[in-house]
């Protein structure tokens, strides 16, 4: 632009004059005759949150006072080569006199000057403007709750603070919000007001130092970045609610059911008799169907579904469905080797009897509880109508890779477990050590926590809303590992052969793995919600 490389010369040859020649009066040397001319310069405008990027002032639609001059010509070499774009606002003020509300111009807002004026307050765009070198900082605008509506802040009180004849403070405060209607004219206004200050000259610079300024002057908006500008959304119900809640269920069941059948052992000494740990296993599980319904339940409530007897049954039949198909399928493979692992036709009978006639009253009953003892979504912030779109991030932040890597900590923390249960299943070798075994049950289930309220942080911050699932996965992907670890325990510790002994193995392994997975999703996930809840409870939002 020539028109600017002009002026940079301008300034260049203006600041050597200067630098000659003494200057007598007003903004040069900050000392003011009463009545005599004070200049409101218009500096820039741009996001809040990106304070380098910045445009003129007048980029927006503004509109400028009336006053055309100045009777001074003010610029220095400093402000030209830093890209400070100061124009006169046209804004009559003289010192130490009041002006009571005037309207010093008026915008015709058509629709194109609106889209401007939205897509600034869309991104909380402030402006700056300077008074006697002091610097002044205004919003823009402000858009409701449902990001609807948007509204311009239309009147310019100012404050200006004096010390003799020197100017030493000044606030802004912004009034009028006025709804921005398409072809509707919008009147600017401004008021100046005098006060003596205290401040000594040689201080004024002193109250911008201050960090509490910022947060002082445009406290709601310094608040929101990272994960508190989500609070709109975070408790929005997750995608597919009716299988997410289902899952949670059905991993605290697996979890209380590990938690008992472990005490059971340690107490009563059950690897003495074959098969007694299976047959408490699945008493155990059917007695504990309540917590799958309460858990699942109440989530789905919480969540809005409504189709919660379909839950009901999904919940209750998913973990069943997937250990009775996969055994199912090994005993046609079992039968068709004539291999004594076949299982008789009457278990199969009485497993689908638990099924119907104790896992599934059972489950009812906990659904009930659960959907009216914890079913209201009492959450600490409003959900939006209107979902914030996900910006831009990272590929180390993408959910996916969040989800790979929160299982690495938690399977490095039971891996050598691992071992010891693989050895005792497949290598017949009794294992005894429930209390160990506890004790790692216990280490897995904070290590899971941990990761996964890391994890979870990560993602808000990264102003993503898409925890629920991500949480659940990131503990879950613990199972992939232990998947992966059953297939070297597999080639290096066993000599197992053909199609029924790999089939029943790899069968068997992914059944213990999903379970272990669902389990620590459900832990991961309960862990998480809590903290989440915590985090956004002592949110303020205005
Ligand atoms: C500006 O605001 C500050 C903080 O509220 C106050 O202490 C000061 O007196 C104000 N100055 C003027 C000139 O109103």
């Amino acid at each position: 632009m020539g028109y600017s490389r002009w002026k940079v010369v301008a300034a260049v040859v203006f600041a050597l004059v200067c630098s000659l020649s003494p200057v007598d009066a007003d903004e040069h040397d900050h000392t003011y005759t009463d009545k005599e001319e004070v200049v409101l310069w218009m500096n820039t405008v741009g996001p809040y949150h990106n304070r380098q990027e910045t445009y003129k002032y007048f980029s927006l639609p503004f509109c400028a006072g009336s006053q055309k001059t100045i009777s001074h010509y003010h610029e220095t070499l400093g402000e030209a080569l830093q890209g400070v774009e100061l124009e006169f606002s046209g804004l009559q003020i003289k010192f130490k006199e009041e002006v009571m509300q005037s309207t010093y111009c008026e915008i015709e807002l058509d629709k194109a000057k609106r889209d401007a004026f939205v897509y600034a307050i869309k991104n909380h765009y402030w402006y700056q403007m300077y008074i006697d070198d002091l610097p002044i900082w205004g919003i823009v605008g402000e858009a409701d709750e449902n990001g609807e509506e948007h509204y311009l802040w239309t009147y310019k009180k100012l404050e200006i603070g004096f010390n003799g004849n020197r100017i030493v403070d000044v606030n802004l405060t912004s009034e009028g919000k006025v709804r921005l209607v398409p072809n509707t004219r919008i009147p600017m206004s401004y008021s100046v007001k005098w006060k003596k200050s205290d401040v000594k000259f040689e201080d004024r610079f002193d109250k911008y130092l201050d960090p509490s300024f910022f947060q002082h002057r445009d406290r709601d908006l310094g608040d929101e970045y990272g994960w508190k500008q989500v609070h709109g959304d975070v408790f929005r119900p997750s995608s597919h609610p009716l299988i997410f809640s289902s899952l949670i269920g059905s991993g605290c069941q697996i979890f209380s059911v590990s938690l008992i059948v472990i005490i059971v052992a340690m107490v009563e000494d059950l690897y003495t008799e074959r098969g007694s740990m299976l047959s408490t296993a699945i008493f155990v599980y059917a007695a504990t169907s309540p917590v799958n319904g309460y858990f699942g339940g109440s989530l789905y409530a919480k969540q809005g579904g409504r189709r919660w007897i379909k839950q009901m049954f999904i919940g209750a039949f998913m973990i069943p469905a997937m250990v009775c198909g996969t055994a199912f399928f090994i005993n046609f493979i079992a039968i068709y080797y004539h291999a004594s692992r076949a299982i008789p036709f009457g278990t199969m009978v009485a497993v689908c009897c638990i099924c119907f006639f104790v896992i599934l009253p059972l489950n009812l009953v906990g659904t009930i509880l659960g959907r009216n003892l914890s079913g209201q979504p009492n959450f600490p912030c409003r959900v939006n109508a209107v979902p914030r779109p996900i910006p831009e991030k990272k590929w180390f932040m993408e959910p996916a890779v969040i989800v790979c890597l929160g299982g690495i900590l938690p399977f490095g923390s039971i891996f050598i477990e691992m071992y010891f249960i693989f050895t005792s299943f497949w290598a017949y070798k009794i294992y005894y050590v429930y209390g160990f075994m506890m004790l790692v049950l216990v280490i897995l289930c904070i290590v899971t926590v941990c990761v996964t309220i890391v994890c979870t942080y990560f993602l808000l911050n990264a102003e993503d809303y898409r925890w629920q699932w991500t949480s659940f996965l990131s503990a879950a992907s613990t199972a992939v590992y232990v998947y992966m670890y059953s297939f070297y325990y597999y080639f290096f510790k066993t000599k197992m052969y053909g199609l029924f002994q790999t089939s029943f193995y790899f069968g068997y392994m992914a059944v213990f793995s999903t379970a272990l997975g669902i389990m620590c999703g459900a832990v991961g996930y309960m862990g998480t919600s809590a903290f989440v809840r915590k985090i956004y409870t002592n949110v303020k939002i205005d």
